[in-house]
C-alpha cells in the first residue's frame, strides 16, 4: 500500500465515529482531505460540521456541507484530524499546514478526538518532525530566541501567514522527551499564540493506516 492508500483507509475507519446527529469537527491536511471527500456517503448522519481552517470550510462549502461556528454549536462530539508524528500515548505534534490553534480549540472543544495517521507518522519519541509554533509577528524574534535558549533551531515559515494573521516558527532539532512539560513552557513564552504538540489533550483514538490495514490505539 503506498501513502496515499494508507491514509485513505485511516479516513475511511474513521468514519465508524461519524454516528447519528454528530456535531462533527474537521481537521486540516492531506489526510482529513481523504475524510472530507467520503463525508457526502454520512451525509445525513451529520447534524452540524465545524471546519478547523479557511481551506478545509472551502472543501467542505464545495460539498454542500453548512460550516458551523464553533460558537454556534458549543461542544463537538467528535473531531477527526490528522498529524505530522504520533506516539503510543497518542501524544501529537501537529501544524505542518499551519492550522495548530484552531485545530487545539476544536480538539479542545471536543468529547472524541480521533487522529488520523498513515504508519509513517508513528515515532517512539516527538521531535523530528520541526515543531510549529505560532506566533503573533511582533514577538516572532523574541520567541525565535527563547527557543534558541531551549537548544531548538527555529526557522520562520515564509511567506506564510495562518488564518489567524500570525507566523509559524518551525524549530529543528528539539528533543521532546516530556510533551506534557514542553506544552506547558513553550505556551507560556509571551507572544506565543499555541504550539504544536498536542498532549495535554491527546488524541482519544489513534487510527494508524498501514500495510495491513488499520490498526487503532485507544477507543
Ligand atoms: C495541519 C495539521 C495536519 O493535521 C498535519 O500537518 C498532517 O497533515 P497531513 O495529513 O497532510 O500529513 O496539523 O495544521
Amino acid at each position: 500500500m503506498n501513502q496515499d492508500e494508507k491514509k485513505s483507509s485511516a479516513a475511511r475507519a474513521s468514519l465508524d465515529y461519524v454516528v447519528d446527529g454528530v456535531v462533527l469537527g474537521v481537521g486540516t491536511g492531506s489526510t482529513v482531505n481523504k475524510l472530507i471527500d467520503m463525508l457526502p456517503e454520512v451525509r445525513n448522519r451529520i447534524s452540524a460540521v465545524v471546519s478547523s481552517s479557511k481551506a478545509t470550510t472551502a472543501l467542505l462549502e464545495n460539498l454542500d456541507f453548512e460550516v458551523s461556528t464553533l460558537n454556534s454549536v458549543g461542544d463537538i462530539d467528535v473531531y477527526i484530524d490528522g498529524a505530522d508524528e504520533a506516539t503510543k500515548h497518542r501524544h501529537l505534534v501537529k501544524g505542518g499546514g499551519g492550522a495548530l490553534t484552531r485545530e487545539k480549540v476544536l480538539a479542545g472543544a471536543a468529547r472524541k478526538f480521533v487522529c488520523i495517521i498513515d504508519d509513517g507518522k508513528q515515532v517512539g519519541m516527538l521531535g523530528d518532525f520541526p515543531l510549529p509554533v505560532e506566533v503573533i509577528p511582533m514577538a516572532q524574534s523574541f520567541v525565535a530566541r527563547k527557543m534558541v535558549k531551549m537548544r531548538g533551531q527555529p526557522i520562520w515559515r515564509e511567506n506564510f501567514v495562518t488564518d489567524n494573521g500570525n507566523h509559524i516558527l518551525d524549530v529543528h532539532n528539539l528533543s521532546i522527551t516530556n510533551p506534557l512539560e514542553m506544552e506547558t513552557r513553550i505556551n507560556q513564552i509571551p507572544g506565543v499564540v499555541t504550539v504544536g504538540i498536542f498532549a495535554h489533550r491527546p488524541a482519544d483514538v489513534l487510527i494508524i493506516g498501514g500495510d495491513s490495514g488499520v490498526r487503532v490505539i485507544g477507543k
